[in-house]
């Protein structure tokens, strides 16, 4: 069970093999998948993709993102300078748990160069399936937000 119904995934050229790995996952899910690229490993620059998908996560309340660079590095950083995103970069199943748990992460940033494709659907699943618990977790989005 997703606690999502739509996923805006996108990709630098480093991140386009464990993308197109994990949408066949997606898919599987009868999530809504929207693909903002890279659609090809031809070299590219990651804060456009950044941008787009996190622009996409902020008009629907009901969705996620998920941003895969070489490192997924880049990626977080460019997505946590747009307001009202909380993008974590993630390599273990605790990360992913944690980070929507407490942060209520809407993006979920990658590392093709670091994260193997079995760990990174696990890691998906775990981001996909837990919820924000609230409380003092909000108090402390407020913080930062404010
Ligand atoms: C591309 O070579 C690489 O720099 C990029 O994918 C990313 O890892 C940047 O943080």
């Amino acid at each position: 069970m997703t606690v999502f119904t739509s996923v805006v995934i996108g990709s630098d050229h480093a991140g386009f093999h464990l993308k197109e790995s994990l949408k066949k996952y997606l898919e599987s899910l009868n999530l809504k998948i929207f693909d903002v690229g890279a659609h090809s490993t031809e070299s590219c620059d990651y804060p456009p993709i950044a941008k787009l998908v996190c622009e996409k996560v902020l008009n629907d309340s009901e969705s996620c993102g998920i941003l895969i660079c070489g490192t997924g590095i880049g990626m977080s950083i460019a997505a946590n300078r747009i307001p009202g995103i909380r993008a974590a970069l993630c390599a273990t199943e605790f990360q992913a748990r944690a980070t929507r748990n407490h942060n209520n992460a809407n993006i979920l940033c990658l590392g093709e160069r670091v994260t193997g494709a079995g760990v990174a659907q696990a890691i998906t699943e775990l981001f996909l399936s837990s919820d924000f618990e609230g409380g003092r977790h909000q108090r402390r989005i407020d913080l930062i937000e404010n």
